[in-house]
């Protein structure tokens, strides 16, 4: 479903990702891990079609989206469904017209309509619906990322959703309300996620398929066996210094 084909790509003159191969099945996730730097975040850019590789393809579907025409590549975006790290909702507007932001837009459903669906995604997210004439900025950092999962959800029915650091600057109890979301979508709606992550220890819960980025270069793609047994220096540099919290899920050996 997704495929990136020896891709690199740089903002600059420097390539900050280098001949980068995977490739995702439909229903299959993955966990992007890697240190700050490495690449992670413009992996999902390159994705969603927002960059162009230097070289090499990105394919959704068999389609190369970098040569498509742009309503083509429109129809594929609605496809995929983007979390932020900060919610990115829009301050003026209240919960209800953030997720409902696209159906008011885009569809000719009635208010009413669409007040419910706006309902009964915020019920999918386990946030109560009666915030929906709340501003987002009444609302704590768990809760607005939950609502970003609503918008994004009611906005294109992905079939795949991309996590940008879906956890971080949470407390443990809003953190464990976003990875039990992520398992809903997962295993009751059947999306595909691709998670970004650096919180690693949460990172092994989420998904049976990991992907270790090292600057710029994919240093690891497979299951958490793989990742058990990997003697690639640079996947255990990166498992080291978080032997502690993942000990009992690796059982791995760490000297
Ligand atoms: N818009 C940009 N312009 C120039 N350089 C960028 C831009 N975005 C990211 N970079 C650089 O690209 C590299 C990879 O960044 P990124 O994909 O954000 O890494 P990660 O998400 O793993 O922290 C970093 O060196 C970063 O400084
Ligand atoms: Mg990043």
């Amino acid at each position: 479903m997704i495929r990136l084909e020896n891709v690199t790509f740089g903002y600059n003159t420097e390539p900050v990702l280098k001949d980068v191969s995977f490739n995702i099945e439909p229903g299959e996730s993955r966990i992007i891990m890697g240190p700050s730097g490495s690449g992670k975040s413009t992996i999902l850019r390159l994705i969603l079609g927002l960059d162009c590789p230097w070289s090499g393809q990105v394919f959704i579907d068999g389609d190369d989206i970098c040569g498509m025409k742009l309503k083509q590549l429109q129809k594929i975006r609605k496809q995929i469904g983007m979390v932020f790290q900060d919610g990115a909702l829009f301050d003026s507007m209240t919960v209800g017209e953030n997720v409902g932001y696209y159906q008011f837009e885009y569809s000719k459903k009635s208010v009413a309509e669409i007040e419910e669906e706006v309902r009964q995604m915020l019920e999918f997210v386990n946030l109560d619906p009666d915030i929906i004439d709340r501003l987002p900025e009444e609302l704590s950092g768990g809760m607005r990322r939950r609502v970003a999962v609503a918008r994004a959800m009611l906005s294109t029915q992905p079939k795949i959703m991309l996590f940008d650091e879906p956890t971080t600057g949470l407390d443990p109890l809003a953190t464990q309300n976003v990875l039990n979301l992520i398992t809903k979508l997962r295993e009751v709606s059947k999306i595909s996620v691709i998670i970004v992550t650096h919180q690693i220890a949460d990172a092994l819960k989420l998904a049976d398929k990991f992907i270790v980025m090292k600057n710029g270069h994919l240093v690891f793609d497979g299951d958490i066996d793989g990742l058990r047994s990997s003697e690639r220096q640079e996947v255990i540099d990166f498992l080291t210094p978080f032997k502690n919290s993942v000990a009992e899920v690796m059982r791995r050996d760490f000297t």
